[in-house]
């Protein structure tokens, strides 16, 4: 069975309260538990890593290298500022989709920028906590083609 790691960056342990207006008001909690329902349906592993800090989600991702097949990344701000967590994803070579709840190209001028997109296999933003599910369904298709 394959496995996914379904990774948030910082402040998105506050979803439901953080910016309802922006970011919805569904928790993290429910986003994992629609995505291990989602996950169950389409037969992959999925396991979850929260962290406000960027030398953590690093260490995540080098742990995924060895034990996950698929990466699902919301960094958060980390998006548009790092670097190292573009190079993180690049080191380890597992396939990984973007995922932003709000419309980061509809935004500020500084979310247009995504590090992280020049290492993913496509980011999905605008659709809320459903990007999440659209995107283990597009790791799903990615890790079922031969
Ligand atoms: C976000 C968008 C980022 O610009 C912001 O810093 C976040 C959340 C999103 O899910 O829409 O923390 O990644």
């Amino acid at each position: 069975m394959a496995s996914v790691l379904v990774l948030n960056g910082p402040n998105l342990n506050l979803l439901g309260t953080r910016q309802p207006e922006v970011y919805g008001s569904t928790t993290l909690a429910d986003v994992e538990a629609a995505c291990a329902v989602r996950a169950a349906e389409l037969g992959l592993s999925v396991e979850f890593a929260q962290s406000n800090h960027e030398g953590v989600m690093i260490d995540a991702i080098h742990a995924a290298k060895s034990v996950h097949d698929g990466l699902v990344i919301n960094a958060g701000a980390y998006t548009h500022t790092s670097i190292a967590l573009m190079d993180a994803v690049a080191s380890v070579e597992l396939p990984m989709v973007e995922v932003h709840l709000s419309n980061i190209h509809a935004r500020e001028p500084f979310r247009h920028v995504s590090y992280l997109s020049k290492v993913a296999i496509g980011q999905i933003c605008g659709f809320g906590a459903q990007g999440y599910l659209m995107a283990l369904d597009a790791l799903h298709v990615r890790l079922s083609t031969p």
